[in-house]
């Protein structure tokens, strides 16, 4: 299903195989499509095994986080959707998402990335402002015996684009912040790659070594002053680490609270 690989995807992946296992060895690519998530999910449905991965140059309805759209011009980003049916590795796949991508840039051109609580990838573009390179979108089926499957949808910003108003002061692309032109196929690799030995990693029982390569990679989850909505409306508090689980704690007036999902607000 889908359109011919380019060569010089094909050829990163060729490369990168023995590291991978089944991560991206089914691999589904499309010069356009809906939303690579969709297609993942429609994949997995179908009993597609683990590791099936689906790419597109574009997306006409790449979606993010609360609904939101993913702005996915044709060749201006990666856009790439894996399958995991690992149960063990359910619960903490979105914060090992992050670190696979932010791993996977460093290990592919060098930049230094950050992760905002739960997955924001995000770079220093100078005087301490951070812009959003990448995002990552989980997104689980459940059935009677339980979970079936999760979609990791990963967005990476590889050129620079006409990102819409709302976006254009927030976001930027690892081809802006190199300064030189990146090559798609090592980014994807290296991420699919990560991402096969982040998942290894919480199949074998092993999530603390996720989290602690997590904390490393997210300064701001720990003493940053931030705003959220809970049911009671805003609050403030400053960030004081993630637990077990992957919950953002907060420590507030009134104690800490553990911010399972949802988004906070950094303030200045
Ligand atoms: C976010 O930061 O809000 C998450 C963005 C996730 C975008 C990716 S692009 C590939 C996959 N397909 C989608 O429709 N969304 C995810």
């Amino acid at each position: 299903m889908g359109d011919p690989i380019p060569d010089d995807l094909a050829s990163a992946l060729d490369r990168s195989a023995d590291g991978r296992g089944p991560f991206g060895a089914n691999l589904h690519y499309f010069v356009e499509t809906g939303s690579t998530n969709d297609v993942a999910g429609a994949l997995a449905e179908a009993g597609a095994p683990e590791g099936t991965t689906v790419v597109a140059s574009a997306q006409t309805a790449g979606r993010g986080r609360f609904g939101r759209t993913w702005f996915s011009p044709p060749g201006a980003g990666l856009y790439v959707s894996v399958i995991v049916r690992d149960r063990r590795a359910a619960p903490l796949l979105t914060l090992a998402a992050g670190v696979a991508v932010s791993e996977g840039i460093r290990r592919a051109t060098g930049l230094v990335t950050e992760i905002k609580w739960p997955n924001d990838v995000l770079v220093d573009a100078g005087l301490g402002r951070l812009r959003k390179l990448a995002g990552i979108l989980a997104e689980g089926s459940s059935g009677p015996e339980g979970l079936q499957h999760v979609v990791v949808g990963m967005g990476i910003n590889i050129k620079p684009a006409a990102y819409p108003g709302d976006i254009s002061h927030r976001a930027t692309s690892l081809e802006t912040e190199l300064g030189r032109e990146v090559d798609a196929g090592p980014v994807l690799a290296e991420c699919l790659a990560n991402l096969a030995s982040q998942v290894r990693r919480l199949r074998e029982g092993r999530a603390e070594d996720v989290l602690v390569e997590w904390r490393h990679l997210s300064p701001s989850s720990q003493g940053r002053a931030v705003e959220w909505d809970s049911p009671e409306g805003k609050r403030t508090g400053r960030t004081a680490g993630v637990d077990a689980s992957g919950a953002l704690l907060v420590h507030h007036d009134a104690g800490t609270e553990r911010i399972v999902s949802g988004t906070v607000r950094w303030r200045s």
